[in-house]
């Protein structure tokens, strides 16, 4: 994972690069680091355990001048996240310094031939093993840098963007990348180089996204050069970015998750602009169009994604195959790449990912491509890796979600993925045009009552005042609702430490149930579905056994209200758009019980936002 930046040009480059690296600390969050050269010619190396508010102090009485440098934040793979395997690493001449978000899968016997010519390392990672050949190349075929960095990277395999820095040359910035993200932010006679767009966004909207094996060469005041690692020339296509800065900044909110948690009115209806017309009942998803008669005859769909957005794909096999009849599976995308599955040229595979560069998600579209499936991705990230991997696709719209724990890119999710399978419905001719017109009408009015559910977050917080120092939670739920219930309790393990189940409501009687007593909490979703009946006889079961009952009802339910210990009532609406409404009341409990115990909810410990790690 980790983020990088990296700035040349007239500007101070510090303050560039730690603003970037706060804005990147979603990837990880173990160790930060910059290199600076200052205006002396001499190169500095600043880095140590910890998060970018450490590093600022660590900095405090250092020489910061400088108008180059390249910054890091750390997710560890290689090597423990302590201050020496901390990035940026020198080269072993100390003349370059180098960043590197990705993994050097052959840097072990790299390491071996690079001893035996005498290198010495200091620390335990892949990426000092990369400088050392680059400077080693270097050095040996009397080469440019550039020349050398492309030439090592033909000896390595695994995944990387890296950007290096020369002691020599101080007015250049080298990139490269495979399998990892990199843009080059293109300002006035200056450059930024980045794992996202954030760290460039107040400077310059024009971006250039560079394509795996690419390496891009700028320097203060000169065109951009890029080539290939087969050293083919290629002209720089520079796009305008439209994310705004707001969207980056906390807007008065305690956390990015709180911010983001409230945002959800606004990105579910931004989920669906452009794509539902209520006047003329209609749905109109470009991506769609673009690859119209695959996806409306796909035998099958199969689902890959991880985490919260694997969740997301639960709802939407439940959506499609009962409103468009056509089978759906959904897989964990890291067992699917690795456990030899049937796939056909007539299943259509749909890869949900936030971030748009969750290397198992790759790795799965790669393998279902390679058989000759369609892919039609579902990413919040525009021009992320994944979402250039596809064939076709929708983007969520919810805007950068930078709280590590995901909120409001879930709800986009399947947001997207209800109109994905209400297209296919009323395409295929599988739903009645009433039961469409209701169940568009129906999705119109989530966003209100979205605002709705916002309103009892009071409630919610005196819930979590409840059973804040529980050790254990259930969360129960049925049909389009037990999704919903997985989701809810991996919310709350992600960042309140608490050990949380999510489980078919029925299937409890089958093994959690010997859990339940008067110390356990059971949060169960109840409202008013085609089954509501039996969650009351599991909501009786959890009672029989002195469990502790939050449910989550519709307004103005009674029976329930009756039987559980505590209630929160949400607006009603049909039962294939209710995850949309249930699993927001879910995310507030987490966070506010995570709030309580002190844990830092927006990077919550061990995790971080974008895996681009198998
Ligand atoms: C990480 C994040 C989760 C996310 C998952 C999948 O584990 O912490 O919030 O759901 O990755 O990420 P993606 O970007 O592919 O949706």
């Amino acid at each position: 994972m980790c983020g990088i930046v990296a700035y040349v040009g007239e500007k101070e480059a510090y303050p560039i690069l730690i603003k970037g690296l706060q804005r990147l600390e979603y990837r990880g969050y173990d160790s930060a680091g910059v290199a600076l050269i200052h205006d002396t010619g001499k190169l500095d190396l600043y880095k140590c355990k910890g998060k970018v508010s450490d590093l600022e102090e660590f900095t405090k009485d250092k020489d910061k001048s400088g108008r180059i440098g390249i910054g890091h934040t750390r997710w560890a793979t290689h090597g423990a996240p302590n201050d020496i395997n901390a990035h940026p690493h020198f080269s072993g001449q100390k003349d370059l310094a180098i960043i590197h978000n990705g993994i050097i899968e052959n840097y072990a016997p790299l390491r071996e031939e690079l001893e035996n010519r005498g290198h010495k390392f200091d620390s335990e990672t892949d990426t000092e093993v990369l400088i050392h050949l680059i400077e080693d190349i270097q050095a040996n075929e009397q080469v440019d840098l550039a020349e050398a960095v492309r030439m090592a990277l033909n000896e390595v395999i695994g995944a990387y963007a890296i950007v290096i820095i020369s002691r020599k040359d101080p007015n250049q910035l080298i990139g490269a990348k495979k399998g990892s993200p990199m843009v080059v932010g293109v300002g006035d006679g200056e450059y930024f180089l980045a794992s996202d767009a954030t760290p460039i966004i107040e400077y310059t909207k024009n971006v250039v996204y560079l394509e795996d094996e690419e390496i891009v060469v700028v320097r203060k005041g000169q065109d951009i050069k890029i080539k290939t690692i087969k050293n083919q020339e290629k002209t720089p296509y520079i796009q305008e970015l439209e994310m705004q800065l707001e969207a980056l900044e906390k807007g008065g909110y305690d956390h990015f998750m709180l911010k983001e948690i409230y945002e959800q009115p606004r990105s579910i209806n931004d989920s669906m602009r452009g794509r539902m017309n209520l006047e003329k009942r209609e749905i109109a998803m470009a991506g769609v169009q673009d690859y119209e008669q695959k996806i409306i005859n796909a035998k099958r769909f199969i689902i890959v994604a991880c985490g919260t957005s694997w969740h997301a794909g639960l709802v939407a096999e439940y959506l499609i195959e009962d409103l468009a009849r056509v089978p759906v599976e959904v897989e964990y995308a890291s067992e699917f790449r690795y456990r030899n599955p049937i796939i056909g040229e007539d299943d259509v595979v749909i890869a949900i990912s936030q971030s748009g560069e969750t290397a198992d998600t790759l790795a799965a579209i790669e393998l279902a491509k390679s058989k000759g499936a369609t892919i039609f991705g579902v990413c919040n990230v525009v021009g992320s890796s994944i979402a250039r991997a596809t064939d076709a696709g929708s983007y969520t719209h919810a805007g950068p979600e930078i709280g590590v724990a995901s909120t409001k890119a879930f709800t986009a999710q399947v947001t997207v993925l209800t109109l994905l399978a209400l297209t296919l419905a009323h395409k295929k001719g599988t739903i009645t045009e009433s039961r469409f017109n209701q169940l568009i009408v129906g999705l119109d009015n989530i966003p209100k009552q979205v605002e709705e559910v916002l309103k009892l977050d009071s409630k919610i917080k005196y819930l979590s005042e409840l059973f804040k120092n529980s050790h254990n939670f259930l969360y129960l739920g049925r049909g389009y609702n037990f999704p919903v219930a997985l989701e809810g309790a991996l919310k709350l393990k992600e960042i309140s430490y608490i050990h949380a189940e999510g489980y078919p409501a029925a299937e409890m009687k089958h093994g959690p149930i010997a859990l339940i007593d008067e110390n356990m909490p059971v949060v169960v979703i109840a409202t008013k579905t085609g089954i509501y009946e039996k969650v009351l006889s599991n909501i009786q079961e959890v009672k029989a056994r002195s469990g502790k009952i939050i449910a989550v009802v519709n307004e103005g339910d009674k029976e329930v209200k009756n039987m559980a210990d505590y209630t929160i009532e949400v607006p009603e609406t049909y039962e294939e758009l209710s995850p949309l409404i249930n699993s927001i009341p879910l995310q507030l409990l987490s966070y506010h019980i995570a709030v309580m115990r002190g844990c830092n909810v927006d990077q919550p410990r061990n995790l971080a936002k974008s895996v681009t790690v198998e």
